[in-house]
């Protein structure tokens, strides 16, 4: 009896471990092509919301996802894009940032020009360009920002003190937010935002004072203290003094 317990510990280990390594490592095979912009990066009217840091972030290595979008929650993740076609593109390819949602001829990824051009060998960028749609293989990985700390921007179309829009910029790593909530400290709980669209959500009515704020990612809730001043603006970005990995 023991004996077989065992052997099924070790039997469910031996099947769970390769598997758990290669979800991390494996690559998803699929299509790739790009949208023209007048300086090659992104757009700042991405559907996650992004607004200019959607141009320039990552270099300009962005893009937009069809599937991956998942109704928002794919908004400010990395995958590493890689061309399958060797004597075109470089074996590494590029890692882009998801800003925004589109589907093109079976793609699963409208990259930038900039973000596109990172696939070719370097004498080969014009032979990719030409070709139009690729075949490609992702995976997802950390997004990494060195010198960033997570930080909630107050979106644009914000109204103080009755209307609070935020977006999560510089989140670092590869963690899925699902859920973001405020410290209404009269009733003493905790208020979920909308997810608005995009990467962007909102409140009506929202706490006063300065606002604590917890999310969820992936399962796990982070809680930032005081992380938006009790005078927000709309359009300001706020450091949360925290970095996301
Ligand atoms: C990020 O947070 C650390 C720790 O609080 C702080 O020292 C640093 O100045 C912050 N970085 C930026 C860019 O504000």
């Amino acid at each position: 009896m023991r004996l077989t317990l065992k052997f099924t510990c070790l039997l469910s280990l031996f099947v769970l471990l390769p598997s758990l390594y290669s979800s991390l490592d494996t690559f998803t095979s699929s299509r790739a092509t790009y949208y023209g912009s007048p300086d090659g990066l992104g757009t700042p009217s991405g559907a996650c919301g992004f607004g200019e840091y959607g141009r320039k972030i990552n270099s300009g290595n962005v893009g937009a996802v069809a599937k991956l979008y998942r109704n928002g929650i794919g908004c400010g993740a990395c995958y590493q894009v890689r061309c399958t076609q060797p004597q075109l593109c470089t074996k590494d390819g590029v890692k882009i940032l998801v800003t925004d949602h589109g589907q093109g001829d079976n793609t699963d990824f409208i990259l930038s020009s900039h973000g596109f051009k990172e696939l070719a060998r370097p004498t080969m960028t014009t032979e990719l360009m030409a070709l139009g749609v690729v075949d490609i293989e992702y995976r997802r990985v950390s997004c990494k920002y060195p010198g960033h700390n997570l930080t909630l921007k107050v979106d644009e179309n914000s109204k103080f003190p009755d209307y609070l829009a935020i977006i999560i910029l510089y989140q670092g790593g590869q963690k899925d937010i699902t859920a973001i909530q405020l410290w209404q400290d009269n009733v003493k709980e905790w208020r979920a935002m909308r997810r608005a669209y995009g990467g962007v959500w909102d409140m009506a009515n929202p706490p006063e004072g300065a606002l604590n704020l917890r999310f969820l990612a992936s399962g796990k809730w982070v809680q930032l203290k005081n992380v938006i001043p009790s005078d927000w603006k709309a359009g300001m970005a706020y450091d949360s003094h925290f970095q996301l990995l």
